[in-house]
């Protein structure tokens, strides 16, 4: 059985000193990389920049912006029966990247930004991946029923959901404190680390495999 987890944050481009990006540590996703390998699965893991160490015995992908993320997905999730989305993926990219420095000239700068491809929302219409389905949610309020909507929307089988208002859990720190939601049930987990958070969700994958 083969696993597709991505991981980390994006960075996407202003220039060739300069990026936008986020919190994310890539920890939950490595956590999972590390616990399906444990577990007896393949894994390979595709990830945006972090300071961790790759797992051993799981191949890697290494990105940067978003879109290098969907294209790498799009090329490797027909091969997996699993596919779980824990990078915190950029949801806006900046539309004309300069190729030089851009100097500091006027005393205020607008950046546009458009929008980036959803990649888990991309996994059943567009890759057309019949496999087990697995996305977080980050979100600050109304947590269980913006995570469901987002299970219903991307068509996932189970939503990791976090309240990334709690400084204690989520980006960037060793614990989260998550509710494990599928179509018709919830399960509200305690404050674990993201290894523990891990070994649980394996658990649920293996579960649901056998
Ligand atoms: N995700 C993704 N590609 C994107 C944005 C998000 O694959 N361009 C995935 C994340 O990896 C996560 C899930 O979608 O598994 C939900 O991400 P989240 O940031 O919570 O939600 P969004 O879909 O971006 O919606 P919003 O920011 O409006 O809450």
């Amino acid at each position: 059985m083969k696993v597709l987890i991505t991981a980390g944050p994006t960075r996407e481009a202003i220039d060739p000193a300069r990026f936008i990006s986020n919190y994310s540590s890539g920890k939950m996703g490595y956590a999972l990389a590390d616990a399906c390998v444990h577990s007896g699965l393949e894994v390979l893991l595709i990830s945006g920049p972090t300071q961790l160490e790759v797992p051993i015995n799981c191949d890697y992908i290494a990105v940067e912006s978003a879109q290098e993320m969907y294209e790498a997905v799009e090329q490797h999730i027909v091969d997996c029966d699993v596919a779980i989305f824990s990078a915190a993926v950029a949801d806006y990219t900046y539309k004309t990247p300069a190729t030089q420095k851009i100097k500091k000239k006027e005393d205020s700068l607008v950046l546009e930004l458009e929008k980036t491809k959803d990649i888990l929302g991309s996994a059943r219409n567009t890759f057309n991946f019949t496999g087990l389905l697995i996305g977080f949610a980050a979100e600050t309020e109304k947590l269980v029923a913006n995570a469901r909507t987002k299970l219903e929307i991307k068509g996932c089988d189970l939503i990791v959901a976090n309240d990334i208002s709690r400084k204690d859990s989520g980006f960037n720190v060793d614990n989260n404190q998550a509710y494990l939601i599928t179509s018709k049930t919830e399960q509200e987990l305690p404050l674990l680390s993201k290894k523990a958070l891990a070994l649980a969700i394996t658990q649920w994958i293996k579960k649901r495999l056998s």
